[in-house]
């Protein structure tokens, strides 16, 4: 784990992995959670564009727009994380064309304050990450599950699971390492896939539902907390149960309510005898 206050950089994740120190990341998408996180230790948090699903409510990512992705990346930058801050790239920010998709990078940067991006995509992606890197944008790639074309793979499903598709994504890795990244997000894809993956590149490799021999995990924080009621995949690890939590809490406070005992004295002001006498002048001289 980081030191309090230790900046993380893409500098230092390099380090890690050259090192064998496991990398940490995180969601977060505004400023108590990243204040969380941050105070926790985690060395990446990502403002991801999960965020339509896990915070907006929606079955996909696909509806997140940029103006979106910025707001919450300053809800994020504004805490000042000594966690290294990315921001995800939403879909149609990015495939358009090269131009637009730089001049969105450098908004998340400019506007978001983030340090760095992620964006979907192996070698149908690479002349766009080229120019971003070369705008002096750090670019972490992300393979294997893309949620944004969950049109095209017709859900959310395990990847790599044929020779020709591993063979695909092993490409993927090697030619974004080639074009410039400083990480590769590995989503759902067999953790024997993900290990050769993590041993082929130089780069660091965070995966999700991508086994352990990855260079560093990343969950989505609503996920991991149980701060959902919907359906979890099989690589999420449960370390809270926050909707019970909080499901608990806002029956208590509704009972306590209607009971009237909530608010009690220790939850009320009062200025005692003197407002009781002013009320009382009040009512008199109210009295013809
Ligand atoms: O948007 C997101 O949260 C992601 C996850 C895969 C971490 O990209």
């Amino acid at each position: 784990m980081r030191q309090p206050k230790e900046k993380i950089t893409v500098r230092t994740l390099s380090k890690m992995k050259k090192s064998g120190l496991p990398i940490s990341a995180i969601t977060a998408y505004d400023a108590p959670t990243a204040l969380l996180v941050d105070e926790a230790g985690v060395d990446i948090i990502l403002v991801g564009d999960s965020l339509g699903m896990v915070v907006a409510g929606a079955d996909n990512t696909l509806s997140v727009n940029m103006d979106q992705m910025i707001y919450h990346c300053q809800m994020v930058s504004g805490v000042k994380p000594g966690a290294l801050l990315l921001g995800d790239m939403p879909f149609g920010s990015y495939q358009i064309d090269i131009p637009s998709g730089v001049a969105n990078a450098i908004r998340m940067v400019k506007e978001g304050h983030v340090e760095g991006v992620k964006l979907e995509g192996g070698q149908e992606r690479l002349d766009v990450i080229t120019a971003i890197i070369d705008a002096g944008i750090p670019v972490m790639g992300h393979i294997g599950l893309m949620p944004q074309s969950v049109h095209k793979t017709g859900g959310f499903r395990l990847q790599g699971k044929s020779r020709e598709h591993a063979v695909r994504i092993i490409e993927d890795a090697m030619a974004l390492e080639k074009a410039g990244v400083f990480a590769l997000l590995l989503e759902s894809i067999p953790m024997e896939l993900a290990a050769f993956i993590t041993n082929k590149v130089k780069v660091p490799t965070i995966g999700i539902g991508a086994g352990s021999h990855c260079d560093g995990q990343i969950l989505v924080f609503h996920d991991m907390i149980g701060f959902t009621r919907s359906y979890l995949p099989k690589f999420v690890r449960a370390y809270a149960n926050i909707h019970e939590l909080i499901h608990d809490a806002m029956v208590k406070y509704i009972a306590d309510i209607q009971s009237r005992q909530f608010p009690g004295i220790q939850e009320s002001h009062s200025v005692g005898e003197t407002m009781e006498s002013w009320l009382k002048e009040y009512e008199n001289s109210q009295i013809d």
